[in-house]
Parts: C-alpha cells; structure tokens; sequence
C-alpha cells in the first residue's frame, strides 16, 4: 500500500491503493486511478473496465503473471466541487510522481503500457496526447524506457468497436517483451529533451527590452539582499512566492521564519545542485517553479522554470513534473545562452518570458 501521508500537493486523500501482478514481469501496466471498487478491493482494475483490461490481455496471450499493473494516481479523484469529473487532476498526477516512479524503478521492466491520456501524461509528461487517434503500435520515450500508449479500457467499454486497438497495442508490448528478452530495459530513450531557442540568439536584448510582466524592481532588491545574507527572510520568501503565483500562497504561509531561513539557507550554501534545488521543495507551497525563482532571484545564474521560457525554448507542452535532471540540463542550456548573448540570466529570462507573450498562443 503506498504511504499517502507524505503527499504534498495532492487534493486527494482517499485510500491509496497498491499494484498487483507480478513484479518480476517484463511488462508494466499503467492505468489512470482507482475506481470505487478497485478501493473497496485494494486493487487496480477490479470494476468492469478491469474485465475489459483482463479480456484483452487474454486475447493477447498475456496472464497476471506477465504483468506488473499500477496507476497514475493511486487515490480515486474525488471532486467536492464536480464530484462526476473522475479525470486526475494535474496537481495529483504531479503529487503521484515520486510513488508512480517507485512502482516502476522497482521493477526489471521492458516496455510500459499506457492505458490512456491520463498515463500518457503521467509517464512522458505530454499532456493531451491523442490516443484515440494514435494509439496503435505507437512507442514514446520516456525517463524509464519504451512506452505504448493505447486505449484505456474504460473507454473501450464506451466503444467496443476500438476493442482491437487496446489488444494490437498489448500484442505489441508483449513482442517488444519478448524481443529485449533479459537484456534489459527496451530502448532506453532519455526524455530530458533538447533546448532550442525559438528567436536568433541577437534579438535576445531586443525582446528583454520589450518585457512586460511586472516591475521586478522588488522582487530583485529581495533578492539581493538575501543572496548577500545567505538566507531568505520569511517575509522575503513570501513576497518571492506570491511574485511566482498566487496559487500556493496559503501553503507557503505555513512555513514558519525559522523553517524559511534554514531551509533557504541550506539551498543557498549548497556546493551540491541536487542538494541546492531539492532543499526548497521542503518548504511547503514550493515546487520545482517556486524554488527556481528564490534561486535565480538570489544567485543570478540560475534560471526560472515556467511555462513561457520553457515554450521559448521549444518546450511544448512542458512535462508535468520537473524532475532534477531537467532543471539541470536546462539550467546549464540556460547559462550558455547567457553567455553566448553576452547578457545576464535576468536579461535572458526576460527574453524569453516577453517572446512567449507575444508569439505563444495559449489553448
Ligand atoms: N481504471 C483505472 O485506470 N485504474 C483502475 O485501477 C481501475 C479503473
């Protein structure tokens, strides 16, 4: 049973429940989230999209003991506000991550299947990728090997005619098994992806002059001075967040001045850049995004993560969970472009916000 105590960020707090199948399988099954009886039982695909799942993967000649099978989200998604919406929500998927990545790295693994868009998201961090349209002997990267995306079989019992898509994609898995036999995973394709600047790396003053988020004057005197002091002061940290989005602002509240200022300071003395980032994901109401600011607000060589420099620099979507190894290469795929313009990392993040605003266009 995963522990869920330990989730931050989630707005679930139903049951969790845990895997089945067989742990030493060479194929890995990822669905979507439990469903009233799957909790009742403690496993996935219990209801009648599990019959659906389990017929397919008969026809495909694969037994339970061929498949390791868990979710994207390991508590059901219950919504006070709608409560018919049953689709995880981006923040649970994010939250899930570090468990959904446990459940896989356990295994000796060959090929992940995707059971629909939720997995999908959850496994390569694509958002709305069309599975109903591609979904068919389809392979993508993804940070733990191959992934077959295909159908979940939810939606198969809604059409049963596209019932022999989900088996052909389940055929296929088993062969890409059966081809990588005990050799290992399948195709490890690494999905930190290139960083390519959308505009000529001249114009980058061009666009920075044109900037027009907000005046930042206040955010970079904090900055500063924190970068100077070596800690941030909670106020600072608050004024920081709430410069980033609102949307966390009650979490961040509840660090207390002496957490911000030793957590902070850790992160700001750190010679490890593992350390350095991931001691500001402590901080309650801070992510990956959040810490990126507190860090290139104070050390100035770090870059911000956000949607419009990530789209900038060809990032499209960008992933729905940032782990280390992409705010690293980023980071240094940042500090080179700097360089190369001959600007600060201020300037450039600039560049980069202000060239989203203008030619990004948001669905
Ligand atoms: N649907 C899923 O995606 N997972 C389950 O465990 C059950 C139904």
């Amino acid at each position: 049973m995963p522990t869920i105590d330990q989730c931050r960020g989630c707005p679930y707090r139903a049951p969790a429940i845990g895997p089945r199948g067989n742990p030493a399988s060479r194929i890995v099954l990822v669905g979507e989230a439990p469903g009233a009886t799957e909790v009742a039982d403690g496993r996935p695909f219990i209801g009648r999209a599990g019959e659906k799942l389990w017929e397919a993967l008969a026809e495909a000649r694969l037994s339970e003991t061929d498949v390791f099978i868990t979710n994207s989200v390991a508590c059901r998604p219950l919504n006070p506000i709608r409560p018919k919406v049953r689709t995880p929500s981006p923040e649970a998927i994010r939250a899930c991550h570090g468990r959904l990545a446990r459940d896989i790295e356990l295994h000796p693994r060959a090929v992940i299947v995707a059971l629909g868009v939720t997995a999908v998201q959850a496994l390569t961090g694509r958002r709305g990728f069309p599975v109903t349209k591609k979904a068919r002997r389809t392979e993508l990267p993804s940070d733990w090997g191959t992934v077959v995306p295909t159908l979940h079989p939810a939606f198969v019992l809604r059409r049963p005619e596209d019932y022999p898509i989900l088996v052909a994609d389940l055929k296929h898995a088993r062969r890409l098994a059966e081809e990588t036999g005990s050799a290992g995973v399948a195709k490890r394709v690494p999905s930190v992806p290139e960083f390519r600047l959308r505009f000529p790396i001249s114009k980058v003053r061009f666009w920075a002059k044109r900037y027009s988020y907000t005046d930042d004057s206040e955010v970079e005197a904090i900055g500063e001075s924190a970068g100077k002091r070596g800690w941030y002061t909670r106020d600072e940290f608050l004024s920081v967040s709430l410069w980033k989005t609102d949307r966390s602002k009650s979490r961040c509240a509840k660090n207390s001045a002496s957490t911000v200022e030793e957590v902070t300071e850790v992160a700001l003395r750190a010679s490890d850049e593992r350390l350095r980032i991931g001691a500001l994901t402590v901080l309650q109401g801070v992510e990956m995004p959040t810490a990126s600011v507190l860090l290139h607000l104070a050390l100035q060589t770090y870059p911000i993560i956000d949607y419009r420099a990530l789209w900038s620099l060809g990032i499209d979507p960008p992933p729905a969970y940032y782990s280390f190894e992409f705010w690293w290469k980023y980071t240094r795929a940042c500090r080179a472009l700097a360089d190369e313009a001959g600007v600060s990392m201020r300037t450039l993040d600039r560049a980069l916000w202000q060239y989203s605003k203008e030619h990004q266009s948001i669905a």
